[in-house]
């Protein structure tokens, strides 16, 4: 029987499913082969994402095709021009845009400033025999309808659309729906930009929060200070790769000319989304400080980080710099125009103001407290600037501490408790919780996840995130002004990665910020999620497959000669047919039952479905054989408890060029767990263990955490132990460094004893700084 993921049956129109049924395939043909031929379509506005507010459908449809006129005047023409651009670019359809004519048998724009919504953001969509109109009392709202539109068309890009009438009325759940790119860490080019803006509009995200300044790059042009993008731009590559063979450093650099920044302020304002720049203050610094030193608190000169986590830079407190950041700031204002500057004001530890005479005699001069008043005092005269020119404050939620200047609005990313005490205080919140939002944690626990942070936020993570706690009073939570979510790029250096990690959750991430909670529904946004894929890949956007694709677990026959598994889709879609004959699986492949037990060896592809379809573009693919249930990899072990909580799924950083690998490693404490592992008839244990860069900095509190064996060789041992703190099973010394691809491989002997079952905790002594071995595959080697 298959098993169909309910929806399937009851939400879903027959067009949907024709619409649906001709998606994948089509779509992904039309933008490499232009003589394919394109069948016409039906859509239906059950797909639209975000989900509209009421959706009603009506009787009859209109036919969209490369004879439909688009109708616009009266201050509408500029939606209409963006729309059919937008459908130029992503479908077959290629509309003209006239000013006036019979409405009949046209899309008509509409600007109604005394449309019956007067909500700025609002729009009515209609769609009968006729026509389609779409009308708003505002810009943005008519922007919004037609984006709408574009999604009913551009799921499933044909030359003739047929769409089904309806009604749609719609309008925002809040004001503030963002998104957060750090272009700090690593740097991203203005094109893909502008493809991220792309996206937001079509999502009806307005909100592109910019993070331009961090310890390890300054990446905007201010033309007061040049050194802030001469030397602050470019740090050293991370790892061996930092110093070339002629002994010169490799530098990271990038940064955004004004021209750039105006020009992306432009494409964003032209999709109704408004860019807040973030200048961090007083922490996240040590760039600047580097451009800068007198602007620091430290002697001598430093440099850019090359180091991830946490660094103690920390901009000094006294007027001069107070006045070196208002001067950033005027031209920041000059280039940004939006209401909100973020001033950051996240994890600045103290230690370089505690340390420093200077500063604690201006703490008792200024008869402040202590080392967070002084970082108010900061903040509180950066919004006296920012008040006077016009615009409003917005920090991390560390600026709470030591008092919140008096207008500043919170940005909640430690859970939401600092957005609940903010709002309680009748200060405005954007929730931006970062074990629900941020997007540099993996979206599944895949293997084949990019680097990032493996505790991961599945997209029903995301999607059941509520931005409005519910101990707010009415009152209080009328300041909840909006949610973001944040992708930080420490550990994502390509475009592929950012891409992959942002989509497809931003499509959560709009549903969260638009919707009515009421008409919030996960199955429902399951159903939607198809169409909305195949307007990534009409926009060229390569989203994650990994959500998409199968998921296995398995379970091991002690004998050795069969092996259970038990498969899921990370989404919770049901419907996965797989094979064992090594053929692609189809929808008429054999559903999965709950749980398989394959003889081995087994070749095993399997693929998710909904409507008939395949979800991802590829099956997934596992074989097992004997030598397979012998095998793990850092990324199918479980880490050790002693290994402390920060897992990260880190890219190596010494290769200057070319691929990279990428390891599983918890980096206080790094050990690998096999549990349960079977040991008899095993005579020895290998491993493939490459060797990156420790580019870490951490608060002294965590640095304490930091643990090693100590070594006893001279470059120290792989190691193997029954549990973390049993007795070593096998033991064998390691080289001075890697070999030329980066990787060693040893063999240990398994020394003789009782266990036959055993918890294998996988150790290498010896500091894990400069350099840490990383285990990446480890094989247990049966007796002859
Ligand atoms: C942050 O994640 N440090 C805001």
């Amino acid at each position: 029987m298959m098993r169909r993921h309910r929806l399937t049956t009851h939400a879903l129109s027959a067009a949907l499913l024709l619409a649906l049924g001709i998606a994948s395939g089509q779509a992904a043909a039309a933008s490499s082969d232009a003589s394919v031929q394109l069948l016409p379509v039906e859509v239906t506005g059950a797909s639209i994402i975000p989900r509209p507010v009421s959706v009603q459908p009506g009787n009859g449809h209109f036919v969209v095709d490369a004879g439909t006129r688009v109708i616009a005047a009266d201050g509408s023409e500029e939606v209409a021009a963006q729309f059919t651009q937008l459908l130029a670019r992503t479908t077959p359809l290629q509309l003209q845009v006239s000013p006036a004519g019979t409405s009949k048998g046209a899309i008509q724009f509409r600007l109604n400033r005394n449309a019956s919504t007067d909500a700025s953001e609002a729009y009515a969509l209609r769609i009968d025999g006729n026509g389609v109109v779409v009308e708003a009392a505002d810009t943005r709202g008519l922007f919004y309808g037609a984006m709408s539109l574009w999604q009913l068309l551009s799921a499933t890009p044909a030359a003739s659309a047929t769409l089904p009438a309806m009604q749609v009325q719609d309008a925002p759940r809040f004001a503030w729906r963002g998104f957060m790119l750090d272009s700090a860490r690593h740097f991203q080019n203005i094109d893909d930009i502008k493809l991220i803006l792309d996206a937001m509009a079509t999502h009806k995200l307005n909100t592109f929060h910019w993070h331009l300044t961090d310890d390890q790059g300054w990446r905007m042009e201010i033309k007061r200070y040049p050194k802030l993008t001469e030397v602050g731009a470019c740090r050293a590559a991370a790892g061996e790769a930092g110093v070339g063979a002629d002994g010169k450093p490799h530098l990271y650099c990038g940064y955004y000319t004004q021209e750039q920044i105006r020009d992306v302020v432009a494409y964003a304002a032209a999709r109704h989304i408004t860019v807040v720049p973030e200048v961090d203050v007083p922490g996240h610094a040590q760039a600047a400080v580097a451009a800068y030193p007198e602007h620091g608190v430290v002697d001598g000169p430093t440099l850019p980080s090359a180091n991830w986590g946490v660094n103690p830079y920390l901009f000094n407190p006294r007027d001069e710099t107070l006045q070196f950041l208002e001067n950033i700031l005027a031209e920041v204002l000059e280039m940004f125009p939006g209401q909100y500057i973020h001033i950051g004001g996240d994890e600045a530890v103290k230690y370089q103001w505690e340390a420093s005479p200077q500063v604690q005699a201006y703490i008792r001069e200024l008869g402040l407290k202590d080392e967070e008043a002084l970082q108010s005092h900061m903040l509180k005269r950066l919004e006296k600037y920012l008040e006077d020119h016009g615009r409003k404050l917005i920090g991390w939620d560390e600026i709470i501490e030591g008092g919140l200047p008096p207008q500043a609005t919170v940005m909640s990313w430690r859970g939401i408790q600092g957005g609940i005490e903010a709002a309680t205080h009748g200060h405005d919140v954007v929730m931006a919780p970062g074990n629900t939002l941020y997007l540099d944690f993996l979206q599944t626990n895949l293997p084949d996840e990019p680097p990032g942070r493996p505790k991961f936020t599945s997209m029903q993570r995301v999607y059941a995130f509520d931005p409005v706690p519910s101990e707010l009073t009415a009152a209080q939570r009328k300041h909840v002004i909006g949610v973001q979510a944040n992708m930080w790029t420490e550990h994502t250096r390509s475009e592929e990665h950012l891409k992959h990690n942002v989509f497809p959750r931003l499509a959560a991430l709009s549903e969260i910020a638009w919707t009515p909670l009421r008409n919030k529904s996960y199955d429902d946004f399951l159903a939607r999620l198809p169409a909305q894929l195949q307007r990534y890949k009409a926009l060229g956007i390569a989203y994650g497959q990994t959500a998409l694709s199968v998921a296995m677990k398995r379970q091991d026959d002690r004998a050795g000669n069969k092996v259970t598994v038990e498969l899921s889709n990370p989404l919770s879609y049901r419907d996965i047919r797989y094979t064992t004959d090594g053929s692609t699986p189809t929808a008429q492949s054999p559903a999965y039952p709950g749980a398989l037990t394959l003889p081995v060896p087994t070749t095993l592809k399997a693929q998710a479905f909904f409507n008939g379809k395949p979800l991802a573009d590829k099956p997934s693919q596992w074989n097992f054989d004997a030598a397979s249930l012998l095998s793990r990899n850092d990324k199918t072990l479980a880490q050790c408890p002693t290994g402390g909580r920060l897992l990260l799924r880190l890219i190596d950083d010494n290769p200057l060029e070319g691929p990279r690998e990428n390891f599983d490693v918890t980096i206080f404490n790094p050990c690998w767990l096999w549990e349960d592992a079977q040991l008899q008839d095993i005579a020895s244990i290998k491993v493939r263990a490459g060797r990156i860069p420790y580019n870490f900095g951490l608060l002294r509190e965590e640095e304490a955490k930091r643990g090693y064996r100590k070594p006893v060789a001279r470059h120290g041992e792989f190691e193997v132990r029954a549990g973390c703190e049993g007795r070593v099973l096998a033991s064998v010394p390691l080289p001075a460094q890697a070999g030329a691809d980066g990787f060693i491989e040893l063999e240990a002997p398994l020394r003789a004893g009782p266990e036959q079952i055993s918890d294998l905790c996988m150790t290498f002594s010896g500091d894990t700084r400069p350099q840490m071995w990383v285990l990446n595959q480890v094989q247990l080697q049966p007796k002859k």
